[in-house]
């Protein structure tokens, strides 16, 4: 067997003869056949094509994919069907969250318009969504632009919401960008038959494992703690083999697939994923402690289950405080190993219409911050000295005076 060839130890079915802890998975899942190739790092397949002097064998391939949308047995055909580096990285994602099977795309939003599509194919275009979801899942539910309708709803009224043509049921907890944490068993329980899609990019697999308190399906931005270096956009859904070959048949002919590289750099991201969570959780709680007891923070949000995400409201001018950081990256996204701190009203959650956005509890104050890797004293010292930013403090740099006037 080369060193691109399938092996049913890198097939999501394969189980370690002894039952394997989360840090060790997150090393091993998907590379438990490398040694036996000969191999340490794992193998990037850059192909588009894959040759064949035997097309009633792709033939077989393609019909057999077509059927049931399961992994095609041997090479993948064409890279929009499978690639074998990105099998490697779904099947150590599905191994962390404990499902059956895993589905990556090019973005946690392409994630996302899979789950819906695959839903809406079966005439099931009703979704129930709790707030505040990430503002584009918020925009492209609300927006219907994919032909779904949404009820929002609180937890408590999605048993009532749901109707004969309801697909999905959807929550992100803690959620973006208070941090909002519900109840996945019992949100689970009040969905019934209908599939529970937990967003779950937040707390990744290191601190909740969805599928364990009933969700039927799990969705990450794997752009990221799973990557956890910004350098890779990506999206997985985690779910049972059935849905698997659904979403895989919808990505083959939507084409929202990931690149090979990608699966790679999230491969390496997922080995030292459950360290990072564990280091810059201590920090962020750490963070949100002292933040609790300013003077110039009116609320603190930081979840129960932990992590590494911190949300504040401050007193004070919210936008001063993004000048004012010169450690912290004043940028969207989160996950990453710098500190990244965003203002939410302005940025991850501006295409949300502004009065659904303040009673989800997204306060014009707030302010959200992914606490990363560096040193807390440092983090603290770079925060507080925002927080008592005037627009008078110098700037390090001309142009952080411009983007503030510019954000205003
Ligand atoms: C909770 C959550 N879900 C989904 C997404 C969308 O992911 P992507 O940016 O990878 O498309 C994001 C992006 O910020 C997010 O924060």
């Amino acid at each position: 067997m080369d060193a691109l060839s399938y092996d049913a130890s890198h097939d999501a079915s394969f189980a370690p003869a002894t039952p394997r802890a989360l840090a060790t998975e997150a090393v091993h899942a998907g590379r438990d056949d490398l040694a036996a190739l000969g191999l340490h790092a794992v193998p990037l397949d850059l192909s588009t094509t894959y040759p064949s002097h035997d097309a009633r064998a792709e033939a077989e391939r393609i019909d057999a994919f077509a059927t049931t949308g399961a992994r095609p047995e041997g090479p993948p055909v064409y890279a929009r069907l499978d690639n074998p580096t990105t099998a490697r990285f779904e099947t150590a994602l599905a191994r962390l969250e404990g499902t059956e099977s895993a589905v990556a795309f090019a973005s946690g939003m392409a994630a996302l318009t899979a789950v819906l599509l695959v839903r809406a194919s079966m005439g099931l275009r009703h979704v129930v969504a709790v707030r505040p979801l990430y503002g584009c899942s918020d925009h492209l539910l609300t927006a219907g632009l994919l032909g779904t309708e949404v009820t929002w709803t609180d937890v408590a009224g999605i048993a009532d919401a749901i109707r004969p043509d309801t697909g999905l049921v959807m929550v992100e907890t803690p959620a973006n960008p208070t941090l909002a944490e519900v109840d996945i068993r019992a949100v689970a329980r009040a969905c019934g038959s209908v599939p529970l899609l937990v967003d779950s990019t937040f707390a990744t697999p290191v601190l909740q494992r969805p599928v364990e308190h009933g969700a039927r399906i799990v969705l990450h931005s794997a752009t990221k703690y799973l990557g956890g270096h910004g350098d890779v956009l990506a999206g997985v859904v985690a779910c049972d083999e059935e849905f698997a070959g659904k979403l895989r048949q919808v990505r083959f002919a939507t084409g929202g697939v990931l690149h090979p590289l990608a699966s790679y750099l999230l491969l390496r991201g997922l080995s030292t994923l459950p360290v990072r969570m564990r280091a810059a959780s201590a920090s962020a709680a750490e963070l949100a402690r002292r933040l609790s007891a300013d003077p110039r923070i009116a609320r603190v949000h930081y979840p129960e289950i932990g992590g590494a995400m911190v949300s504040f409201e401050v007193y004070g001018d919210p936008h001063d405080v993004i000048a004012g950081v010169r450690l912290i990256t004043p940028a969207v996204s989160l996950g990453s190993v710098d500190t990244l701190i965003q203002h939410p009203a302005s940025i991850s959650h501006r295409i949300v219409d502004e009065d659904d956005r303040r009673s989800a509890g997204v306060s014009d104050r707030l302010l959200r911050m992914s606490v990363g890797l560096e040193d807390v004293e440092d983090l603290w010292r770079d925060l507080t000295e925002a927080l008592s930013a005037r627009p008078g403090r110098p700037a390090a740099e001309g142009a952080v005076r411009e983007s503030r006037s510019a954000v205003r």
